[in-house]
């Protein structure tokens, strides 16, 4: 069942029922201030930090779920309503919304009355524009009174969730000539203030939510609505809204604008105040003016829509497929970008208060923007690589404010380190940048201890060296990708996280994935090595690869599949050995994409052993069987019901591992099932049972073991999206670039033919057609480029800035 439509042209998902079975949201913003919009106008915006700089007020886990966001209240003659249909929840004659890029269009008609709701974050501006159009589409005149409400968060999501004690005593706000602005903390150490003005004559305002709501009642009858009337309050304490009234009369078919703006300001400390005690509204009544008419509102709007343009066309497709083709050249793109933004902060499954950045996860989400935005990509990598420590571990995460390493979690998880080499050679690889690798970085963000970037990246290969157990394997540590894989945790005591408490002091737990991802990323080191013409150093890692690939193959592999891990006690896991959790996902994808069992067979029995006993209707699970109990030497892993997360779910940030692997083999046909099954634009039919986003990844679908197999759980921030679109975009339609040019090299199911791609690289644009006459799923046969046959699918760097013609015919 769908509950809406892709309107590729415009780039939007169009939903036709605020009854979504789940908030399907959207995100604002692309610097610095940012929004999460639901398709009833719920959600909240912060600027930069979604803790410490939190604008607007949100709760989690409310009833009804989705409760708290940018809201408007119509008055009319006969009752009111909400044209987003929350918070009233009054039915609407019709509804639309459109989540677009870096926007959200809402429409509600009742009563002859059309109103749509544009919200929106311009470029280069810290504001949210809430563009508000009524149009009276009856045949008599109308007057109605529109009323909007937000509630600001006393700026520490944290703290205003937790202690009322002091929240309670301390809001405060202003309110001048129509705008209302909360300076809660700006007597003492805040020197910034949010706004909500609009650019109108006001009939009245509300900034206390008692008098606005009535004591005793919910966003969906504020008694000010009811009375048709604001009460004209200033808070004191309390919970600081802002809402304003005004009174609209429309002729038969007339339409009027107003333009609301949501704003966040920072004064230099000198200009903090206009006088004792009252704020500085300078720069507030700037942003006010400057987006005051509908032309500059349109003009930012055309912006946005070109500025998405442009990071959405350095790679596009037209193939058959129009599902394909919406997946690479809109939705999952947008996705790697807002992984970019966001991390893994907040979203309707993060809270914005719990997690910095992930030192795994933003060197893989850079994976999926590096062709976008390359030079912020340049920036995070560095920033990345300043939190690892001078023997190559690194901390697990780091804070986005501080961009300091996160003491509570720690290091340890010992696949951290060789992440950094992976990100580092895909930037390269895109931009061609060399340079980056002499840039001094510090260790431990100590400007004092400083290593070139490239002596970072040799400390992250040595570091898995250097900490190898019995069978020559990495060491686990606290973990691997694999959060929950927690082998020396032994952890009884429900109160302790299984990532930070106390491990057991051991040398045996090893990781047959970390020795996969050695061996796939010390080829790319020793590839950089090489290009760079250190020889030497490019054979001592490839010795070292080559060990460890014998090191797996003799101890890693288990009859008919890649084993995971040796746990603390030396006891294989991921084994036919093992009566639960005989055989896991991860080890099949990376040792197959590091080669490992390529030549002798090892490889492909390992892939049919995922196609076997791993895959289902809606993608391939973890692990299985499913574990059924608590197992004290596995961890977290086995502490979910099983079939949810870790448990033997679907956990999509893998499932491209096995994809790029089955390129490998050149299996297009199970290449593309498998990219099939977990693509949101593929489950829109099924919403009902997905029943997340139809238009981005989540990061779980419930596995086979779950009552509820299928439903998808923590959309949009996960390395799920970048995984997906390096399968797609670089292995099965096979354009990858490379230090010196791009590789062509598709791997598609049999049946494709006459694939159209377009690939902005280094300044030259690319226009590829792929046929396949003769209807293989690998292999080129000849690549014609402007007119000239070459005789490898390797295209050398062409001149820059111009557009040249790629024929490839596969065969
Ligand atoms: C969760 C895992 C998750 C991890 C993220 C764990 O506590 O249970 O499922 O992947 O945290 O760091
Ligand atoms: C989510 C975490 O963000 C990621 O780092 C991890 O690899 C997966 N969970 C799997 O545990």
């Amino acid at each position: 069942m769908k509950y809406g439509y892709f309107d590729d042209v415009n780039r939007e998902y169009v939903i036709q029922t605020p009854k979504t079975p789940y908030p399907w949201i959207n995100y604002l913003g692309s610097d610095n201030f940012f929004g999460l919009i639901s398709n009833t106008a719920g959600g909240y915006c912060f600027y930069k930090d979604a803790r410490l700089r939190r604008l607007t007020r949100y709760r989690y886990n409310n009833i009804p779920l989705d409760n708290g966001g940018r809201y408007f209240y119509i008055r009319d003659k006969d009752g009111y309503y909400s044209p987003a249909w929350m918070p009233v929840k009054e039915d609407l004659d019709s509804y639309t919304c459109r989540h677009g890029m870096g926007y959200t269009k809402i429409t509600g008609v009742k009563n002859h009355l059309e109103t749509e709701t544009l919200y929106m974050v311009p470029l280069g501006d810290p504001i949210e524009i809430h563009r508000v159009k009524v149009r009276n589409k009856g045949n008599v005149p109308k007057e109605i009174i529109i009323f909007s409400f937000i509630e600001f968060c006393l700026w520490n999501a944290y703290d205003d969730m937790t202690n009322y004690q002091r929240t309670y005593s301390i809001g405060a706000v202003e309110v001048d000539n129509g705008t209302i602005y909360h300076k809660t903390d700006y007597r003492e150490r805040r020197n910034h203030y949010a706004f909500y003005g609009v650019n109108h004559q006001i009939n009245g305002f509300d900034t206390d939510r008692e008098a606005f709501l009535g004591p005793f009642n919910g966003l969906h009858e504020p008694e000010a609505v009811l009375a048709g009337k604001s009460n004209n309050t200033i808070v004191s304490g309390w919970n600081p809204i802002a809402s304003h009234s005004i009174e609209i009369k429309l002729l038969p078919g007339e339409e009027k604008e107003l333009i609301f703006i949501l704003g966040y300001v920072e004064n230099p400390v000198e200009e903090k105040w206009q006088e004792k005690g009252v704020i500085n509204k300078k720069r507030a009544k700037k942003l006010l003016e400057k987006y005051s008419t509908g032309d500059t509102v349109h003009r930012a709007f055309l912006e946005l829509k070109e500025h998405w343009h442009q990071l959405l066309t350095k790679f596009t497709v037209k193939s058959h497929d129009e599902k394909l083709d919406r997946m690479v050249n809109i939705w999952n793109p947008y996705q790697c970008m807002t992984t970019f933004n966001m991390s893994r902060s907040a979203s309707y499954f993060e809270t914005g208060i719990g997690r910095g950045m992930g030192f795994r996860d933003s060197n893989q989400d850079l994976l999926g923007f590096v062709h976008q935005i390359p030079e912020k990509a340049r920036e995070r990598i560095l920033d990345i690589a300043a939190t690892q420590f001078e023997d190559g571990s690194a901390y697990h995460q780091y804070q986005p404010l501080t961009k300091k390493g996160n003491h509570e979690i720690g290091s340890g998880f010992n696949d951290d380190p060789l992440w950094l080499i992976l990100a580092v050679t895909a930037y390269i690889k895109e931009t061609g940048d060399f340079d980056i690798l002499d840039v001094q970085v510090p260790y431990n963000c100590d400007p004092n201890n400083m290593g070139s970037l490239l002596e970072h990246m040799e400390k992250s290969f040595h570091y898995t060296l250097n900490n190898l157990g019995p069978h020559g394997l990495p060491l686990i540590g606290r973990a691997d990708w694999n959060d929950c894989l927690n082998l020396n945790c032994f952890s009884v005591n429900p109160d302790e996280s299984f990532q930070t408490c106390e491990n057991q002091k051991g040398k045996t737990a090893e990781s047959v994935f970390i020795a996969g991802m050695f061996v796939y990323i010390g080829k790319e080191l020793a590839g950089l090595y090489k290009r760079l013409g250190k020889e030497d150093l490019a054979q001592s890692v490839l010795l070292e690869v080559e060990k460890m690939h014998n090191n797996v193959e003799t101890h890693g592999y288990d009859q008919e599949w890649f084993l995971r891990a040796y746990d603390f006690y030396g006891d294989k896991v991921g084994s036919v050995e093992n009566e639960e959790g005989k055989i896991f996902i991860e080890p099949q994808g990376f040792c197959v994409m590091a080669g490992i069992g390529i030549d002798n067979g090892k490889a492909q029995r390992a892939l049919d052993a995922v196609d076997r006993y791993l895959n289902t209707p809606y993608g391939l699970v973890l692990q299985q069987p499913a574990y059924s109990e608590y197992k004290l030497n596995l961890g977290e892993i086995s502490s979910y019901p099983p079939g949810y997360k870790e448990n033997a779910g679907i956990f999509c940030h893998n499932n491209p591992w096995i994809m790029i692997a089955e390129t490998l083999l050149g299996r297009g046909d199970k290449a593309f099932e498998y990219y099939r099954k977990i693509a949101p634009a593929y489950l829109e039919e099924i919403s009902e049972i997905h029943r997340l986003e139809p238009y981005v990844y989540a990061q779980m679908i419930a596995g086979k073991d779950a009552p509820r197999h299928g439903e998808a759980k923590n959309s949009w921030l996960t390395g799920t999206a970048a995984w997906n679109y390096e399968a797609i975009t670089k292995w099965i339609l096979g354009i990858r670039p490379d230090y010196d040019g791009l590789t062509i090299d598709p791997c598609i199911p049999k049946d494709w033919d006459n694939i159209a791609i377009k690939r902005v690289y280094r300044d030259a644009e690319y226009h590829i057609t792929i046929r396949n006459p003769e209807g293989v799923s690998k292999g080129v046969k000849k690549i014609i480029i402007d007119g000239q046959e070459q005789d490898s699918n390797f295209i050398r760097l062409l001149d820059n800035a111009a557009v040249h013609n790629v024929e490839v015919i596969m065969g």
